[in-house]
């Protein structure tokens, strides 16, 4: 039990962690149990504007300062939220409680939230600051930090958005209490992506402590937040605009957004797609250009151990269904990353060691895909 307690994942404590994110603009991102308590501090005397997922207003707006929390306007929850109509409405919102460019936006919510409320702030008087508090894993990890921003389109997810980094992310654990088990496998699905690209001690931490990683208390995923968060940061510093770099967090994504198309959008939790993603680039990797010795058989254990599948065979077990080879290689070829019908995929080839921007032949995609190999 001692051994159990020293380890932050299970413990929670320790000090919250500070850093910035230094790109054409400038976040402090703080990490910890009472992070929302900085709220005062960032907005600076400034007049703060929450805006929040409804659900999660309801579940932990308490945790606001009392007058941003009376005041706040609530937005629907999740995906609904990111609509071009919906974007509309709170601009207008916004305008009609009088906010100046002097304001500040205070996002409260999952990345849905956080993608929208940031692209509100983005283009309310051609750009006002704003505060990222993300109440989600997924938001914690990834979403809230890099300044991208967007709402969907008919036509496809995001395709309209800006480049518009927060001033301030507050990732505070205590709402990532309420998420549910899927939520909180799906955020997981992110650590997973960050460790085996980018993190060999996360990824270490994540085979030492899957269990609590899934089950243990909120206050531990600090211990995960904090490494992705600052991964990804240093990212962000060297290609904010995701021209290079950046790509290496699209492990995974490939397959998953055509995962996520095919099962129907919504059906499948982003991450959950995105650990099938990279049971996927794994099995491409063996065969374009190599991997290192038994490398997937851990990465598939540890996905398994979080919840996630170790492919798209483990995806369509937990589906009950199988998916159609068609509408994935459909979408594989739309992808936004593809070149002429080519798509791309980011390769793992040692522990925090990947290739970005492989374009693979859709004959090689196909034949690997058709197999469905039972992950190690
Ligand atoms: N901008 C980026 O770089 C970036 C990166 C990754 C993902 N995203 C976007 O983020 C979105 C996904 O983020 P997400 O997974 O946080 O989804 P989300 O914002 O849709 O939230 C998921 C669900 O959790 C609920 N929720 C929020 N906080 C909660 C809490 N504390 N307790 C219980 N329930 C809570 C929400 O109401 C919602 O139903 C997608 O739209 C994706 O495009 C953006
Ligand atoms: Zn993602």
């Amino acid at each position: 039990l001692s051994e159990r307690r020293a380890d932050p994942l299970v413990t929670g404590s320790g000090p919250t962690a500070a850093f910035e994110v230094r790109a054409s603009r400038r976040t402090q991102v703080r990490i910890g149990p009472g992070a929302l308590f900085d709220l005062v501090e960032a907005l600076a005397g400034r007049r703060g504007q929450v805006v929040a997922d409804t659900h999660a207003l309801k579940l932990h707006g308490g945790l606001l300062p009392a007058e941003l929390h009376e005041r706040a306007i609530a937005v629907p929850r999740g995906e609904d939220v990111k609509t071009w109509a919906q974007l509309g409405a709170l601009l207008e919102r916004l305008a009609a409680a009088a906010l100046d460019r002097e304001a500040v936006l205070v996002a409260f919510g999952g990345g849905a939230t956080s993608d929208a409320v940031g692209l509100a702030a983005a283009l309310y008087h051609r750009g006002i600051p704003w505060i990222a508090c993300p109440t989600t894993l997924l938001a914690q990890v990834d979403a809230a930090i890099g300044g991208k921003t967007a709402v969907d389109l008919a036509a496809a997810k995001n395709l309209v958005g800006a480049f518009h980094a927060p001033e301030w992310v507050l990732a505070d654990p205590r709402p990532l209490a309420t998420l549910t088990p899927t939520e909180r496998t799906s955020g997981l699905g992110e650590v997973l992506k960050v460790a085996l690209a980018l993190d060999p001690d996360l990824f270490a931490a994540l085979e030492r402590g899957a269990t609590d990683a899934l089950e243990g208390p909120a206050e531990g995923l600090c211990a995960l937040v904090e490494p992705c968060a600052r991964a990804k940061g240093r990212l962000v510093e060297v290609d904010e605009h995701d021209t290079g770099a950046r790509e290496a967090l699209n492990l995974g994504h490939t397959l998953g957004h055509a995962i996520e198309t095919a099962a129907g959008h919504g059906r499948v939790p982003h991450g959950v797609a995105v650990a099938a993603g990279i049971g996927f680039a794994l099995e491409l990797a063996a065969e374009h250009g190599g991997i290192a010795p038994g490398l997937h058989a851990r990465v598939a254990s540890v996905a398994r151990r979080l919840g996630l599948p170790a492919g798209l065979g483990d995806l369509e077990s937990a589906l009950g269904e199988r998916l159609d080879d068609e509408a994935l290689l459909g979408a594989l070829a739309r992808d936004k990353k593809a070149r002429d019908g080519r798509p791309r995929f980011v390769l793992p080839r040692a522990l925090g060691r990947v290739e970005i921007g492989v374009a693979v032949a859709p004959r090689d995609v196909e034949r690997v895909l058709a197999r469905r190999s039972p992950a190690p």
